[in-house]
């Protein structure tokens, strides 16, 4: 990414999910509420303009089918990827939050305009557990640690500050006052990090953040980490690397929810394409997708095939097995990832 330039692809993915949800069909593939989260978000940090009624611009039927057309001719499946992507990550968290005892943090690594945080915020997550004798409801609040470059974290804060979210940012001087919802016993909170993880390891920062007397988030317990559109951005040196710094900074029956993108097969790989060692599949157009992200600073240099992920994992996260495997729709492929138990 561009040094002191906030994440154009974190934009088109928030824009694309816009586009995509401007009819009931596109809509219903998409978690409930996300399409008019995303379309306030955007606007409260000031990256569409006009009055917000003008969104019936950019976000209707019609829209939505040229955008379907077109993208689904440039790189077929990508408006279904993504929102199968979104679907399969809340799901997961929500899976977690049940399955897993004590979870109640989800680390959410280069979160960019995603708005998974803001649309759980409001929810009670409280956990009924049936005993032979009574039903008792465990309230504890969720904490949402969003990770991202201090570039795309300053726009995102714009936004969250002009919607009136209440959180704790490294980019605040002092904690927010309380809100209601914060007087209430087991609120869920917001916090957020600004980090380049290119020149600060995520569990240096994490670590260092996690001793400042506000930060609620800690290290041992059990957590759900988001690793969204991000695992192709990196070298495979770096994917592992970030992986060995999240087994740093989570406690064990953690989980990591990751989106990737497969190889393209050789066969049908283009020999003009300058690109990584192992080019990422973005449809009959490769060449052009990638070389022009290449020119807006946020190159892919990462794929796996499906049927070596478990082999990767054990070989460079081997506290981690692959727990449950999701996709190909469109370009994208989704995986669950276990920390082993103590
Ligand atoms: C494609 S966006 C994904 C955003 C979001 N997870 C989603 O899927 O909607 C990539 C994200 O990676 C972040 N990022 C890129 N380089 C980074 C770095 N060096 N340190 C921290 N975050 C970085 C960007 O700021 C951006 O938010």
């Amino acid at each position: 990414m561009k040094e002191h330039r906030a994440s154009l692809t974190s934009f088109i993915v928030a824009f694309l999910v816009v586009l995509f949800g401007g009819n009931d069909q596109g809509r219903s593939k998409l978690p409930p509420g996300l399409v008019k989260l995303q379309i306030e978000l955007l606007y409260a940090c000031g990256l569409l303009w006009g009055p917000e009624s003008w969104s019936v611009l950019i976000c209707n039927p019609l829209t939505a089918y040229l955008a379907g057309l077109i993208l689904g001719f440039v790189v077929p499946g990508m408006m279904e990827g993504l929102a199968y992507r979104k679907t399969f990550i809340e799901r997961q968290v929500l899976l977690a939050f049940n399955d897993v005892p004590d979870c109640r943090q989800v680390l959410i690594v280069a979160a960019g305009y995603d708005t998974l945080a803001l649309r759980m915020l409001p929810r009670d997550f409280g956990r009924s557990k049936t005993t032979k004798k009574h039903t008792a409801t465990t309230q504890k609040g969720v904490i949402f640690l969003e990770v991202d470059h201090p570039a795309t974290a300053r726009v995102k804060k714009r936004g969250l500050d002009a919607l009136g979210y209440e959180y704790h940012s490294t980019e605040n001087a002092a904690p927010p006052p309380p809100s209601p919802r914060q007087n209430q016993p087991y609120p869920n909170r917001l916090e957020t990090l600004a980090v380049d993880l290119t020149t600060t390891r995520l569990c240096d920062a994490l670590l260092e953040y996690t001793q400042q007397p506000h930060s609620d988030f800690d290290p041992t317990q059990p957590t759900i980490v988001i690793l969204e559109g991000l695992l192709f951005y990196l070298t495979e040196a770096q994917v592992i690397a970030l992986l060995q710094a999240i087994t740093k900074c989570v406690g064990p029956q953690s989980r990591i929810v990751c989106d990737y993108f497969a190889p393209k097969e050789e066969e049908e790989e283009d020999q003009r394409v300058q690109s990584p060692a192992v080019i990422p599949r973005m449809g009959r157009f490769t060449r052009g997708v990638l070389r022009l992200l290449h020119v807006i600073g946020e190159p892919m240099l990462w794929a796996i095939r499906p049927s070596e992920l478990s082999h990767f994992v054990q070989q460079h996260a081997s506290e981690w097995t692959v727990k449950e495997m999701g996709g190909p729709v469109g370009l994208e492929h989704m995986a669950v990832l276990e920390k082993k138990a103590a």
